[in-house]
């Protein structure tokens, strides 16, 4: 059939463009000598991970998308649930990973590690860009050590484009999901009163006032319980608990002014039987999951540096394992966490109002 074309075929190589990315493990183009076996491992090693940090950032700006609308979509509920577990599951993967990198030995470590320059994960701008989608703030992160000013530094020196720092600056101008997520917690329907609602105000103070009721009678029989088995001074307990009881009316009104996100938030984890709040507390559960999935991601990558490294300093400058195990108290998805310490107990938490609207009705 001459002159007709075959149509190309193709072919696993070809769709993968395996050619062109098995051909980046080599360091630098002028590069010399060429990295070792261990020194090829190590960038292999880190090159998977960045591949994992980029199907990351896909998933949560598909995230993104989803709860950027007005008003979250039920149907999207679903969809973002499970963009996040696949998220939660490539951290999980990548705390194993480092088993990988601890193959290298400490010395062996050290028979490259000086041609790394300044070189560090600290510049790795997909885990920056990560941090920054997912809320992290600025004045959270451990004060020595800046890698926004960092990575600025970089693009003025050429060292990175202008890509890269664009794209920064739009996920920096964008909410993040952290505040998307205030902002949909915001509209939870709160014993069956919703945010528009004229009453709605006073429903919601209620209902904290109630809450706050129903820690106090918590707090009188955990006492009463330490009581009878004679454990510690019902007094210094008592000045605890009542503490603990000011600091929930504090994050529920700061300021004295209800906090209607927050007021939400605890209304779905404390009525989370109801089928009405079943996608709610499932997609609170997964930013849960996801957090707690990058907590220990973080932890096994300090755990693998001190092996590696010991207490040197780090190649980006930082104090090394110091450094990173600051990292450790980052918590992006505060009012989730912090929300657990003011739960009650399910058999003294006052009933819900009007509990047919969540799908039930809920006497206990
Ligand atoms: C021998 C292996 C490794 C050692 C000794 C090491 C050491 C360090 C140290 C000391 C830091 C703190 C910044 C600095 O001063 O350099 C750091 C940061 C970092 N490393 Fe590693 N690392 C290793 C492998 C990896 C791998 C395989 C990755 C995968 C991408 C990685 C990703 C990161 C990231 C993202 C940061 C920034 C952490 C933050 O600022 O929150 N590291 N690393």
């Amino acid at each position: 059939m001459e002159g007709r074309k075959q149509p190309s075929r193709m072919t696993y190589g070809n769709y993968l463009r395996l050619e062109e990315m098995l051909d980046l493990q080599e360091g630098p183009s002028d590069y010399f000598p060429k990295p070792c076996n261990d020194e090829k491992h190590f960038i292999i090693v880190h090159q998977a991970f960045e591949l994992w940090f980029k199907l990351v950032i896909t998933e949560l700006k598909q995230v993104h998308t989803l709860m950027s609308t007005e008003h979250i979509d039920e149907d999207s509920m679903p969809k973002i649930v499970h963009h996040l577990k696949r998220v939660s599951a490539v951290f999980d993967l990548m705390s194993q990973q480092w088993k990988v990198m601890e193959t290298l030995t400490p010395q062996d470590f050290l028979s490259f590690r000086d041609r790394l320059g300044t070189s560090s994960g600290f510049e790795s701008w997909q885990l920056r860009q990560i941090e920054i989608i997912l809320g992290l703030e600025h004045q959270q992160r451990d004060a020595g050590m800046d890698p926004l000013h960092h990575m600025q530094k970089l693009q003025q020196e050429g060292k990175i484009s202008s890509q890269v720092l664009d794209e920064f600056n739009t996920a920096l101008e964008s909410p993040s999901l952290n505040e998307l997520l205030k902002k949909w917690l915001y509209r939870t329907p709160i014993n069956g009163s919703f945010v528009d609602d004229n009453d709605d105000q006073s429903m919601v103070s209620d209902y904290i006032e109630s809450h706050l009721s129903a820690m106090n009678k918590h707090s009188e029989s955990v006492i009463a319980h330490f009581e009878s088995i004679g454990h510690g001074d019902a007094s210094s307990l008592r000045g605890r608990l009542e503490k603990s009881v000011l600091s929930a009316k504090e994050f529920l009104c700061p300021g004295g002014k209800v906090n209607r996100s927050r007021a939400g938030l605890l209304f779905i984890e404390s009525y989370r039987e109801l089928p009405l709040l079943a996608w709610p507390r499932v997609l609170i559960d997964s930013f849960v999951e996801l957090e707690e999935a990058i907590l220990l991601f973080r932890n096994s990558h300090a755990r693998m540096v001190e092996r590696m490294i010991g207490r040197r300093m780090g190649t980006g400058g930082s104090s090394g394992v110091d450094y990173l195990d600051a990292t450790l108290k980052y918590r992006i998805f505060v009012d989730l966490w912090t929300v657990r310490t003011i739960l009650v107990r399910r058999d003294l938490l006052p009933d819900v109002a009007n509990s047919e609207f969540y799908g039930f009705n809920s006497q206990r």
